[in-house]
């Protein structure tokens, strides 16, 4: 048996392609790093961080999203442990939570954790993307969140504002919460919140590591309406804060993104550009959504007849490119795609689209 890919692709880290985990390697600005290393020259890391993130954190997070009333945000070791603390917070055994499939599954897996039904709809079908009907023919009297995960890992689609806004008006109507998960928020073409429509039933989960590039640094947030603040402080798992280095760096990436973050998402989107026009040239192989609004989009193979994690493999021992085959995003339609994240330097896009055709090729005969 092959070793696990991660250790293989950490242990040759820097000659591997990493578009597996919608990391992003792209540059955002040097202002960054320069506050860091001024903040480790300082010691900073001496003391803990104030229990709310260090002073302006908060406040420049909220501004970004145009929150500035009504709303609190927690500072979290990364989204996954906002949506941890929130899952345990509100669920309970017998409840039921609304999601689709693919979507991004260790969500789903801390809904399960607290006894509650995950009930997932199959998206992978054209619009890609939860509908207003299949969401209501999913609500019972046990259903207590719907988790809207916008734009989608792995496909990149992405809810239109009437679309959000009829998803609301079931939230409303049926007395739910809704998990806004925003990670990808910035990559969007367009995107609208769900507290436009239902501020005092939002939990907007937020991730630092996609956006700003800071998935090793370990730093997201939860932000909701202040009346649940003190419910949802309660279950924070970490009432020391979260690491001080990083929320340096997520200040200063927040506070100067106007300088940097239009230059990467076109990077971006030239990457996915790059490698659309390199699918469109190899049979029974195609994008199931294009344009991405995410830093990713999934490539369906299921035509080809090849294993996702075959070509997985390949791409990843043979050729150092990891992607990552479908089956980690999806449990009905994971056989028939694999996930490519494209925030990666352009040489390393360059690299996969010279070999793709190839390996595909191989693996069909
Ligand atoms: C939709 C979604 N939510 C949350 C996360 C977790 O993000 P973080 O790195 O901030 O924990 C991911 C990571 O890929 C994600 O895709």
């Amino acid at each position: 048996m092959r070793e696990d890919p991660f250790v293989y692709a950490h242990e040759k880290e820097k000659e591997i392609v990493w578009m597996s985990q919608n990391t992003n390697q792209l540059e955002t600005t040097p202002k960054i790093n320069e506050n860091i290393i001024e903040a480790v020259e300082e010691n900073k890391y001496n003391l803990y961080p104030h229990k709310q993130g260090i002073l302006g954190l908060k406040e420049v997070l909220l501004k970004d999203l145009g929150l500035t009333e009504g709303f609190d945000a927690l500072i979290t070791n990364g989204a996954i442990e906002a949506t941890y603390g929130l899952t345990r917070a509100m669920l309970e055994s017998g409840d039921n939570v609304i999601a689709s499939d693919p979507s991004f599954m260790p969500i789903h897996h801390q809904v399960e954790l607290c006894s509650a039904e995950m009930r997932e709809i199959d998206v992978y079908e054209p619009p890609y993307k939860m509908t207003v009907e299949e969401i209501k023919e999913q609500v019972d009297e046990n259903t207590e969140m719907i988790l809207l995960i916008d734009p989608l890992n792995p496909l990149g689609s992405t809810y239109d504002r009437e679309e959000v806004k009829a998803i609301c008006d079931i939230v409303e109507d049926e007395d739910l919460w809704i998990i806004d998960d925003i990670t990808y928020r910035d990559f969007a073409f367009d995107h609208t919140l769900t507290t436009e429509f239902v501020p005092e039933r939002t939990f907007l989960v937020y991730s630092f590591s996609k956006n700003c590039g800071f998935a090793g640094m370990r730093l997201g947030g939860l932000i909701m309406p202040n009346e649940l603040s003190d419910r949802l402080h309660k279950y924070r798992t970490n009432v020391l804060s979260a690491n001080v280095l990083a929320q340096v760096g997520a200040k200063t990436a927040l506070e100067t993104k106007d300088q940097w973050l239009d230059d990467m998402v076109e990077q971006a989107r030239k990457n996915q550009r790059l490698i659309k026009e390199c699918v469109e040239e190899i049979d029974d192989v195609f994008l199931p959504i294009y344009p991405s609004n995410t830093n990713m989009f999934a490539i369906d193979i299921g035509g080809t007849g090849i294993s996702p994690e075959n070509l997985q493999e390949k791409l990843l021992y043979e050729h150092d490119v990891f992607v990552r085959s479908g089956t980690y995003v999806s449990k009905s339609s994971g056989e028939d795609f694999i996930r490519v994240s494209f925030t990666v330097p352009e040489e390393g896009v360059r690299r996969f689209i010279d070999i793709l055709p190839d390996v595909i090729e191989e693996l069909r005969s």
